[in-house]
């Protein structure tokens, strides 16, 4: 494969050339077929190529493929922010904005918080993930490879360690750690908002503490300071659920979008508090791309097949599967470098370990391409890159479900 052509500071997990995909299952160039545990990680919660979904970008296709939003509506721009009123599980009257990707939606909840408090200070969480522009950079707890060599970035953030069983963190640690914040590095007044996964998916499939959850929103009403839940990764389903954030029981007041919201297609949203949402003068969000007609097409398209019972019904499909199948390795002491499960409803990671229970990031990488060999592809996650994330589409075929996690039992068990 010679890629000499493309910048070599992009890192591709799997040196395959991929042709085509079918649900839960991708073909390389070679005609090798791989069961697809990555999902152009976490996009395609309804599997490659969705019927509906490939419906509804042919014939807006031949409709309308573009208009900027900036210059003139548009009617999927319009419905579709209609129809995700009603998704979001938000108790507010809301309002939002659309944007081509996830580090855009974080961008733009950041100028808005900004706009609405006059302040500009963030807090945000070690292993969290928001993108790789410049602002979202900073809002990574993980410096290697993403902050590397691209000098100041904008600020001010501070970082809080995430608590959760996951991670051995308490709420009460980490409450501690905000005390300490407002003691030690800036005044709380001085906050603009929180920004945080309520299950971290770069850091590894591990799920806030809800009793930090509900302390930080305490927090954050008596003073002023404004949640942000970025559900990039774990929204449109992945937990099971339409978001992740109900479970913790809060209600954040921007809510971040993006990945499966359109099935592959580059679409992410801002959605919250209307007030927030009109706090930057006219002219002050949009862009020339962001809520694309396709794209929005793809969205309505998802949103229709993302009925609460089929949500149930895959979540529970997947979860079960993968947590019996977990207790049966546990059971069986299946490889001394198996870990914990992370993560909670069907949004699962499972961690390798060493003997001492330090993580062994190397098994992990030849966990991957053993896997890969087999036909499973796999994503690493986690700050040491030790935990893989399952990522299959929540539509998978039962037994191709279980075709690809015997792959991942076979590769797990012959692990050195
Ligand atoms: C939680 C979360 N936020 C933001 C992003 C950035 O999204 P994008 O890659 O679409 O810019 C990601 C991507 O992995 C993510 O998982």
């Amino acid at each position: 494969m010679n890629h000499d052509f493309i910048s070599q500071s992009i890192s591709v997990v799997h040196p395959i050339t991929l042709s085509h995909g079918k649900n839960a299952q991708v073909w390389d160039t070679a005609g090798k077929r791989y069961i697809d545990f990555v999902g152009g990680i976490g996009v395609l919660n309804l599997g490659h190529c969705h019927p509906g979904i490939v419906a509804a970008i042919q014939h807006q296709a031949t409709r309308l493929t573009h208009y900027a939003f900036n210059a003139a509506g548009h009617e999927p721009y319009i419905e579709l922010m209609r129809r995700l009123a009603d998704f979001v599980p938000l108790s507010y009257p809301l309002s939002g904005m659309l944007t081509n990707s996830g580090a855009e939606a974080a961008e733009n909840a950041l100028k808005i918080v900004r706009g609405a408090t006059g302040k500009s200070a963030i807090i945000a969480f070690d292993g969290g993930f928001h993108g790789r522009t410049l602002a979202t950079l900073n809002l990574n707890g993980k410096v290697a490879p993403y902050k590397q060599r691209v000098g100041l970035l904008p600020g001010p953030v501070y970082h809080l360690p995430y608590p959760s069983v996951d991670t051995g963190v308490t709420s009460e640690q980490a409450l501690q750690a905000l005390e300490r914040l407002f003691s030690v590095e800036i005044d709380v007044n001085e906050v603009a908002a929180v920004i945080f996964e309520p299950v971290q998916g770069e850091g590894g499939f591990l799920a806030m503490e809800p009793a930090f959850a509900q302390a930080l929103r305490r927090l954050c009403d008596a003073h002023g300071i404004l949640m942000i839940a970025d559900e990039i990764q774990s929204g449109f389903g992945r937990t099971g659920q339409r978001f992740a954030f109900p479970r913790l029981g809060i209600e954040p007041d921007l809510l971040l979008m993006a990945k499966s919201i359109a099935g592959g297609m580059p679409l992410g949203a801002v959605v919250g508090r209307k007030a927030l949402l009109d706090s930057l003068p006219k002219g002050g969000l949009g862009g020339t791309y962001s809520g694309n007609p396709m794209a929005c097409a793809a969205a309505l398209a998802t949103l229709e097949a993302m009925t609460d019972a089929n949500l149930a019904t895959w979540g529970e499909q997947q979860e079960t599967a993968i947590v019996s199948r977990y207790q049966r390795w546990q059971a069986r002491n299946l490889s001394p470098y198996l870990g914990r499960l992370t993560g909670t409803g069907a949004m699962r990671g499972i961690e390798l370990v060493d003997t001492k229970g330090a993580p062994a990031p190397a098994q992990l990488a030849q966990l991957l391409a053993a896997a890969r060999d087999a036909g499973l592809l796999l994503m690493p996650s986690g700050k040491a890159r030790h935990i893989i994330r399952l990522l299959a589409p929540l539509t998978i075929e039962p037994a191709v479900l279980e075709e690809g996690l015997d792959i991942l039992e076979r590769c797990l068990a012959q692990l050195t």
